[in-house]
């Protein structure tokens, strides 16, 4: 059980939460959900009243958030100035503000720095994001990418937030755009990523495809 850093990439609805957890448990190893943090520092940006296109205030503000981030994979869990946001962050406002306060570099510095504490802190842990095999962890043992066709991962979106397929379609495809063509750390996927497409294949059978490749990292 020593030490192994996997990165798990791709756009939302790929897959990668769940299936990152359940790698995490299978293999004894601590969970972290990058985009849990910035959703978190969204929900404290909109809570100051600061307009999320406002990158000037947000880079100012973003030093002064306190996030405590729980790793558990049974539990994940983010609080924000010492409020439980777990739900929170999940809702529409912060979902729709998030890609443009993630953009912000200032953000993105601070929470690079952030991760890569709390991953040399765990030392055995699966890491889910869109730039963790690129720029956060680019030593993991292990990277992979999830990909799925915009709509199954439009279909898993919205059963998962109970929110309806056309909407979900709409704003998935508007984040992914939007967050692939940012100038501040455009996300993409590592060159030495192994790529999974998940369209048709179920959890269990992902979760058994990427411990076979942990296997044969060893
Ligand atoms: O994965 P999730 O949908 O929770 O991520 C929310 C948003 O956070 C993404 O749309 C993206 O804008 C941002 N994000 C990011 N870098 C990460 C993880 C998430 O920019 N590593």
């Amino acid at each position: 059980n020593g030490r192994c850093v996997v990165a798990v990439d791709g756009p939302s609805g790929s897959g990668k939460s769940t299936v990152s957890r359940r790698l995490a448990g299978a293999i004894d190893a601590r969970y972290l959900d990058t985009g849990a943090m910035y959703r978190a520092v969204t929900w404290a940006v909109l809570r100051f009243g600061i307009d999320p296109q406002d990158a000037d205030r947000i880079g100012k503000v973003v030093g002064e958030i306190d996030l405590e981030i729980g790793v558990d994979p049974q539990a994940p869990s983010v609080r924000a100035d010492g409020v439980a946001v777990d739900q929170e962050i999940r809702g529409p406002e912060v979902t729709a503000a998030v890609s443009a306060v993630a953009a912000v570099p200032a953000v993105r510095h601070l929470m690079v720095a952030r991760q890569r504490e709390i991953i040399a802190a765990a030392g055995r842990i699966v890491v889910e994001g869109r730039d963790i095999g690129a720029v956060v962890a680019p030593d993991a043992d292990l990277k992979v990418y999830l990909t799925a066709s915009a709509d199954a991962r439009a279909r898993r979106r919205s059963a998962e937030y109970a929110a309806d397929v056309t909407a979900t379609a709409a704003d998935l495809a508007r984040r992914d755009t939007f967050d692939s063509s940012r100038a501040a750390s455009p996300l993409r996927q590592a060159d030495d990523a192994v790529v999974l497409d998940t369209t048709e294949l179920g959890i269990d059978e992902v979760v058994a495809r990427l411990l076979e490749l942990l296997r044969d990292t060893d």
